[in-house]
């Protein structure tokens, strides 16, 4: 099999740049290990910042988006039994964001895919990536019970974090760097309407919660959890409980709670590899990089690296210049440490740390108070979690 970009992985990042290839006239293979099932019900992200809404539409897959997305103007800070809203337009001269969830946006660019874009190959799992710095790298995959190889002019790796592209990078071409925090997620989906218009990021003595939604009868919720916690010590009333517990203000609101029809816990880490570049392979999304969910980054992410690939891809047929694909990992990174930034400082100001004092307490809600007293600090906040220009 031969294409002119091979792209592992048809999660959000490989299936839309998959569509924005198309469009400039690319080809392209998309290898995808699970099935096209398990791919469009993985439970996820849901927050779009304005540009990553502006990449879907710019690749024609934005219809469902644009009637069923739920347009957010804020969000709510709640800490010391208060709530404070913080008002994004006012705060970012118009900026709002979108609540659609990252399991819709699969099925959209899947659906457009198999109707008339390139191939798409279900239960493909890349085995490894051979020949980066040649003119021909080749991918080894496994497909209908035999090994089968895919030659391309480039490969693009976006495989998520357990892939198999980042391995192609020998030690000496580059560093990853990490870094574990001490508690996870856990994250349920709930067949009953938001308990809320915006979501709701809590700090609570006994840990983070946040309120989210999927439509205006799902909701989303999520509750730190110490690491290692098994699901089966989480029973639905015991969930509802804490969540209550945590959201808790002096004013007049209650925590809806119903039928929850999903759960898991996910680990909270931040990783950067770096460059996300070698020879003829490049990365994108989760694939190169890792941010705690706290800022709903990771998704975001995700679409302005292939945003820039689909440029890049687009001017090299039209030119035959690499000039963008050269300075793709530099200008990807800069944005990529800024939403890693980002998503540090919410994560360490909204949890409770296990081993934290009274200081760390303290410390956490002065810079509530500031966010909440000073429109510089809010502003701060709202540019970054709306979405920072690109290129930074
Ligand atoms: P992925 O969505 O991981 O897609 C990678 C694809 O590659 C997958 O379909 C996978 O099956 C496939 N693949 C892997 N290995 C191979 C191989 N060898 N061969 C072929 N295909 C392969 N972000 C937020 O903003 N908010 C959240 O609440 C949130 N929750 C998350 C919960 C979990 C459990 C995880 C893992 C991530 C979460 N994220 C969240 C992050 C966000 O979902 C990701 O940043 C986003 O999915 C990145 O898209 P991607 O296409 O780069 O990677
Ligand atoms: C969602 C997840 C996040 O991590 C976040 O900060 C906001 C929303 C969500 O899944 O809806």
């Amino acid at each position: 099999m031969r294409a002119t970009v091979g792209i592992i992985g048809g999660g959000p990042a490989g299936l839309l740049l998959a569509r924005l290839l198309h469009r400039a006239g690319v080809d392209c293979v998309v290898l995808e290990s699970r099935a096209r099932q398990y791919v469009e019900r993985r439970q996820r992200a849901g927050m779009l910042e304005q540009g990553t809404v502006d990449a879907l539409r710019e690749a024609g897959a934005a219809d469902r988006l644009d009637t069923e997305g739920l347009v957010h103007h804020g969000i709510e800070l709640r800490f010391d039994r208060e709530r404070h809203h913080l008002d994004f337009p006012v705060l970012t001269g118009g900026r709002t964001v979108t609540i659609y969830a990252q399991t819709e946006i699969v099925k959209d660019l899947v659906a457009l895919q198999l109707a008339d874009g390139p191939p798409l190959l279900f239960e493909a799992a890349a085995l490894a990536v051979e020949k980066p710095l040649s003119g021909s790298p080749v991918v080894r995959f496994l497909h209908e019970g035999r090994e089968q190889t895919l030659s391309c002019d480039w490969v693009v790796g976006c495989d998520g974090s357990h892939g198999v592209a980042r391995d192609a990078f020998p030690a000496a071409a580059g560093r990853t760097y990490t870094h574990d925090y001490p508690y996870s997620w856990l994250g349920v989906l709930a067949e009953v309407p938001p308990s809320c218009e915006e979501l709701i990021y809590a700090r609570h003595e006994r840990g983070f919660a946040l309120h989210s939604m999927r439509s205006p009868r799902i909701s989303r919720l999520y509750l730190q959890v110490p690491n290692g916690t098994r699901l089966l010590e989480w029973p639905d009333d015991r969930i509802w409980d804490e969540l209550a517990a945590r959201f808790a203000v002096d004013a007049d609101w209650t925590l809806r709670p119903g039928p929850i029809i999903s759960k898991s816990v996910t680990p909270m880490r931040s990783l950067v590899h770096e460059p996300m570049r070698h020879g003829r392979l490049l990365l994108a999304g989760d694939a190169a990089h890792i941010v705690p969910p706290t800022g709903a980054k990771g998704l975001n992410l995700a679409v302005s690296d292939v945003r820039l690939l689909g440029g890049a891809f687009a001017e090299l047929r039209a030119t035959g210049s690499t000039r963008l694909l050269d300075g793709y990992s530099d200008l990807c990174l800069r944005r990529v440490w800024q939403a890693t930034r980002f998503s540090d400082d919410m994560t360490r100001m909204l949890h409770a740390q296990p081993d934290g004092d009274a200081f760390d307490h303290r410390m956490q809600l002065a810079r509530l108070r500031r966010i909440t007293a000073s429109r510089h600090a809010a502003a701060e906040l709202a540019a970054n979690y709306t979405g920072l220009p690109l290129p930074l």
